[in-house]
């Protein structure tokens, strides 16, 4: 039986079975009759003993106990079928230490929450819950925190790098920020997916100065709700008849060009001329990107949707456009700028 299944158990009314059993138990054996009963089959043997009725007054009380000639020991004066029983006790220290746990256990259960009922425990005079003990916890750290959450309040985030313990509590801070609520699309680490920018690097869609990634993170990209995204769409040219599939595979043979490669299909001379006129807008001139406009450069061996040839033909037909949420309705400014130290320090901070 594993810990998970007890406690269904324990949850379940099998508990309050089992205790309803053991107090019928108890108050059977309590019952008036019980008691006389018990005794006179406890005597049952002594009657038949031969040698017994002249050690024995009436009822329980035995006259001097009599000595095992070979131990030496007094004995209880039991006889069954002739076998005689040591008066053998208890050593006292066993006893009293048996005694005190039950005194303990009974303290116990008068101070703590103890006894199972059916929808919680008895709570115990001191009042003491585990979940109020966290609680307590949880206040202290808040308030141990209080100063340096006040003075990351006050500071620009030009000023907390000068600090360095300042700088190391906030980064700490956005750290465990960033495992809640930015891991599941960037990852643990920061290291990005698929459509998910690595944030360890130095390639940014965006920015990657304190201010410019404050405002990222504050406002989120292409993201509804909030007037202040960032806000730029690539035309999806091959959906929406733009240009031709044979235009495409000319564009994404050029694209391939930039970083030295070949592809299959397209022509590179006829794809630099389309991307003067199409793309160069966005992705500057040469393909080296634009950041203001979050258009990525082109020529490197980073991307975002995949540098095959497959992938970048797909991405020009389609076009991507990624979202990210705002954050600042959900998370207090203090948040937001531990979050934004921790990303700049991640590594491609500028
Ligand atoms: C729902 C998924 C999602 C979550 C959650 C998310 N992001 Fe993003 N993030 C994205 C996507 C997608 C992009 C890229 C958008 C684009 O294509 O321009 C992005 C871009 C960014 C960028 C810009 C990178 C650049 O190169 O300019 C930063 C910085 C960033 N995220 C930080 C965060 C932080 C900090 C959090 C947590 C508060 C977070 N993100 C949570 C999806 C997410
Ligand atoms: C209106 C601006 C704009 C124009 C015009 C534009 N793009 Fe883009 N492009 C972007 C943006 C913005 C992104 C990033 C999308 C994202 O982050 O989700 C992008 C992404 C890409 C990517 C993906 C890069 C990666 O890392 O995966 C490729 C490839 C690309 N564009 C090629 C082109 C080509 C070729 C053209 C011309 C036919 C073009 N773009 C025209 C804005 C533009």
């Amino acid at each position: 039986m594993d810990h998970e299944s007890l406690r269904h158990f324990a949850d379940s009314w099998g508990l309050a079975a089992l205790v309803t059993l053991f107090v019928a138990i108890v108050i059977y054996v309590m019952r008036p009759k019980g008691k006389k009963h018990y005794r006179e089959a406890a005597e049952i043997p002594l009657k038949d003993d031969a040698e017994a009725p002249a050690r024995r007054d009436k009822g329980h009380h035995r006259s001097l106990p009599e000595t095992d000639a070979v131990t030496g020991q007094t004995m209880t004066g039991h006889s069954w079928d002739g076998i005689r029983e040591l008066n053998t006790p208890l050593p006292r220290w066993w006893l009293w230490t048996f005694y005190a746990t039950i005194l303990f256990s009974i303290i116990y259960m008068i101070l703590y929450p103890a006894v199972p009922l059916i929808s919680k425990a008895t709570g115990g005079v001191l009042g003491y819950t585990e979940r109020g003990a966290l609680q307590e916890e949880l206040a202290a750290a808040e308030a141990a925190q209080a100063t340096q959450i006040e003075r990351i309040a006050a500071a620009s985030l030009q000023e907390i790098p000068a600090d360095p313990d300042l700088l190391r509590f906030a980064v700490a801070g956005g750290r465990s920020a960033f495992a809640v609520n930015c891991s599941q699309c960037h990852g643990s680490g920061g290291q990005g997916a698929m459509g998910f920018p690595n944030l360890n690097d130095d390639e940014w869609l965006w920015g990657g100065t304190l201010d410019e990634i404050q405002a990222t993170i504050a406002h989120g990209i292409r993201y509804e709700p909030d007037p202040d995204t960032r806000q730029n769409a690539m035309p999806a040219f091959g959906r929406d008849g733009l240009l031709t599939r044979s235009q495409i595979h000319d564009l994404t043979a050029y694209v391939l060009s930039l970083s030295d490669r070949t592809a299959e299909r397209g022509d590179v001379a006829a794809g630099e001329a389309l991307f003067a006129d199409n793309c160069a807008a966005c992705h500057g001139a040469d393909g080296g990107g634009i950041r203001e406009l979050g258009a990525p450069a082109l020529g490197n061996a980073i991307w975002l949707y995949g540098g095959d040839e497959q992938s970048v033909f797909n991405t020009i037909y389609s076009a991507r456009n990624g979202v990210m949420p705002a954050w600042q309705q959900r998370l207090d400014p203090v948040t937001i700028k531990q979050l934004t130290l921790f990303v700049h320090t991640l590594g491609g901070g500028e």
